[in-house]
């Protein structure tokens, strides 16, 4: 018999990939307008009495800078949200996915950080994830934690699509350079995430990326080669643009438990291939 699962998010950049990788799932899709995973008695009621076998959570309040001043709204949606989730979960005994970010570090250190780094987030987005992991851990067994980073798809704001669009603008565009991670390709994500469940993994924490790290200058530099676009671009460090939200400079997540994803710019060909 199928697996009955729920995707939450569903019409987010990952939620959008989700629903797709798992269609023959035939997954119920639900975003906002079905079920606020803020509203706790609508989680409970909703989801009890849907009985999903698998919960895949790829809702969340996203945007990092926007969290600093509504620090509220994002640790109710990444945070407690989580831990209602989880306790649903629980009760139904059913497998909880659910995702987190490089951002729960301080991006100190620059070698990257593991599964079981200590986490030490520098911003309010990054706090707001945090509490949503321990949540997580806390109130369920059967999860699968899964942190990511620099994530671009088809859908929503991402920084490809941003910086393409300043390309076409502008002669030249000005890059930080010294903020390194591993650019990620939504789609891959939501594949590796298929086969984390379907190959019965243990219930923990991973990191799951594109392999290889950059910079947005080098992320930048490498899009406008695979695109044919001649912009200029020019590395700047981060503090010629001052953002309400401090961002680690090396946050690439080491995965340590799985056979690693390809090569960001593979996966970035692959991208533009589609789209
Ligand atoms: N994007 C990245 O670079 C990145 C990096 C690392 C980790 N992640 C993590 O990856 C996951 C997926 O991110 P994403 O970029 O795909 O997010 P996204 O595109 O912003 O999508 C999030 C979805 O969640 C919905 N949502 C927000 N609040 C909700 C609520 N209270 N109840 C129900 N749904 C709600 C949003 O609906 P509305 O549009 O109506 O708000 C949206 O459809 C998240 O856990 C994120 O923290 C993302």
């Amino acid at each position: 018999m199928a697996t009955k699962c729920l995707i939450l998010g569903a019409k987010g950049m990952l939620g959008t990939e989700l629903s797709f990788i798992f269609r023959d799932y035939h997954p119920i899709l639900w975003d906002r307008a079905e079920l606020d995973i803020t509203i706790e008695n609508d989680v409970e009621e909703k989801i009890e009495k849907l009985k999903p076998q698998l919960i895949i959570n790829s809702a969340a309040y996203t945007n990092v800078d926007g969290a600093e001043t509504n620090q509220e709204v994002a640790n109710k949606v990444n945070g407690e949200a989580v831990g209602y989730l989880a306790r649903v979960a629980k009760e139904l005994d059913a497998v909880l996915i659910h995702y987190s970010t490089d951002y729960v570090f301080d991006g100190k250190n620059k070698e990257g950080y593991k599964e079981n780094d200590p986490t030490n987030p520098i911003n309010a987005y990054g706090q707001s994830k945090l509490i949503g992991e321990k949540a997580l851990r806390e109130n369920c067994r059967r999860y699968y934690l899964i942190r990511t980073s620099w994530l671009y798809g088809k859908i929503g704001n991402n920084f490809v699509e941003t910086i393409i669009r300043l390309g076409k603008e502008k002669n030249e565009v000005r890059v930080v350079n010294d903020q390194f991670g591993k650019p990620t390709y939504a789609v891959d994500l939501a594949q590796r995430t298929r086969e984390l469940v379907e190959e019965r993994k243990e219930y923990n924490i991973y990191h799951i990326t594109n392999e290889g790290v950059t910079s947005w200058y080098g992320f930048a530099k490498e899009i406008y080669k695979q695109i044919g676009l001649t912009t200029k671009v020019i590395p700047v460090g981060t503090s010629e643009f001052p953002r309400p939200a401090q961002r680690p400079n090396y946050s690439s997540l080491i995965n340590t438990k799985l056979t690693p994803s390809r090569h960001w710019k593979e996966a970035l060909a692959e991208y533009f291939a589609k789209r």
